[in-house]
């Protein structure tokens, strides 16, 4: 009987007793390789060096805990050059898309990122009847509908755990742990360079331009942070969950998204007194028959279970009429994180366990508008402190429906003073138009800064 083990990066064929085989310490295993499964891998960037590494360093132990054995069959990278040590001995690589799909392989895990050469390999991998993994969060949210078109006629699985918040098994948790419940709402940390520049904002007292370069020093953000620092890519992450958790397609621009630059350190310090903390969220919710999904820097008790989540780490708290709430907390990004995440859905694909895919293709609910999304808000302003302002701000704020809760402004002696408020539940739309003539009143000055917050 044949049976193949994997070790040291090689794939080796050995003669054992029949289903069975020897460990590397010498000791007899009573597991089994009940399926082989091959996959090739295109991009062997961060993601794809995580993806090798694993199968490197733990092929093994996955055969001995689930019995299968994967093996890495071709790369797909423009240069391989200081990752020899990371490709296996029979592993094809090429630059060349087609002669790598001419490779024999069951699975293609796509790494690349982006959305164009991407979308051409996850197309011709499905075409040519492969199963797909990605990480890519970016393709979904804007693709996601002619990608799962594609596949609906095609008896094969499109998995995508990695795309969601790296190793936290988000998307598991919604497709098969929870599908008898009704999600009502998904809050998210669902990007990590925002939270590491606010947590460090928050526990050091620093400002966004005194963290951002240490981020970018540590390599959680970009030289170019926008897509981190302005939420769109907590956007993609966000329009995929919202998808799964509602049964419904969710077009990526109606997603409202504001990132964390506005966000000043006296705000933070503000938060922290009134007892919150300021996160970069994600929140999707259903309410009388519309979504919300939003994703903005949000004011959230210091005892809501995502304020706990530190730096680069990512959170999701969930509420489900049956389940009730839950929070899944974790690494959200990086090489072996995220390499990890793509290597359980490769188990999934071969132990065939996977669940119809979810990703909805039509639009089930309409998306909630500004007039139509209530939350309460922190607004401050620096206004000059001259007499009736106070009245003026208020008045203005009372025609719109907007009800203070409290209000502080600190005595500075400066010519310029904050005025902090913060309102009960308002209609957002409201509030912006509000704010618009606020901001044209001679006395106030700088911009206003306004945080939805959230109990
Ligand atoms: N750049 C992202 C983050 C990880 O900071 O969380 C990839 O989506």
């Amino acid at each position: 009987m044949v049976v193949l083990v994997a070790e040291n990066n090689l794939s080796v064929i050995r003669l054992e007793i029949p289903g069975r085989f020897r460990d590397r310490k010498g000791t007899d295993s009573m597991t089994e390789i009940k399926k082989s499964i091959k996959i090739g891998l295109a991009g062997l960037g961060t993601v794809g060096s995580g993806v090798a590494t694993i199968l490197k360093n733990s092929n093994l132990d996955i055969i001995k805990k689930t019995g299968v054995s994967i093996e890495l069959v071709a790369m797909l990278d423009l240069n391989f050059q200081g990752k020899e040590h990371l490709i296996p001995e029979q592993c094809l690589t090429t630059s060349n898309l087609d002669t790598f799909l001419a490779t024999e392989m069951d699975v293609v895990v796509e790494v690349i990122g982006g959305t164009k050469f991407a979308k051409e390999v996850i197309e011709k991998a499905l075409s040519s009847g492969r199963h797909v993994v990605t990480a890519n969060k970016a393709l979904l949210a804007l693709h996601g509908k002619e990608i799962f078109q594609a596949i609906a006629e095609k008896n094969l699985q499109f998995k995508f755990e990695a795309a969601v918040c790296g190793a936290i098994p988000i998307i598991q948790t919604i497709e098969k742990a929870l599908p008898q419940n009704s999600i009502t709402k998904i809050d998210g940390i669902l990007n990590g360079t925002s939270n590491y520049i606010l947590t460090r904002m928050h526990e050091e007292n620093l400002g966004y331009h005194e963290v951002l370069p240490e981020a970018q020093r540590l390599g959680f953000a970009e030289a170019d942070p926008t897509f981190d620092v302005d939420g769109l890519d907590a956007a993609h992450k966000l329009a995929i969950l919202a998808n799964l958790a509602f049964g419904s397609y969710i077009p990526f621009s109606d997603v409202y998204v504001r990132g964390i630059r506005s966000v000043h350190s006296m705000d933070v310090k503000m938060a922290d007194r009134m007892g919150y903390v300021i996160k970069p969220l994600g929140i999707t919710k259903m309410k009388e028959g519309r979504i919300e999904a939003r994703v903005h820097p949000t004011m959230i008790p210091k005892t809501h279970p995502l304020a706990s989540v530190r730096l680069e780490n990512n959170g999701v708290f969930y509420e489900s009429n049956y389940s009730g709430p839950g929070s899944l907390f974790g690494k959200g990004a990086g090489s072996l994180p995220t390499g990890s995440a793509i290597i359980g859905d490769i188990l999934q694909i071969a132990r065939n366990s996977s669940v119809q895919n979810c990703f909805a293709v039509e639009k089930q609910f309409a998306i909630a508008t500004l007039e139509q999304i209530t939350s309460r808000f922190y607004i401050r302003l620096m206004t000059i402190d001259r007499p009736g302002i106070l009245s003026r701000i208020s008045g203005i704020l009372g025609d719109h429906e907007i009800s203070i809760a409290s209000v502080m402004q600190l005595e500075s002696g400066a010519p310029l003073v904050p005025l902090t408020m913060m309102t009960h539940q308002a209609i957002e739309k409201n509030v912006h138009l509000a704010l618009e003539k606020i901001q044209s009143l001679s006395e106030v000055q700088e911009e206003i800064v306004l945080i939805h917050v959230e109990s």
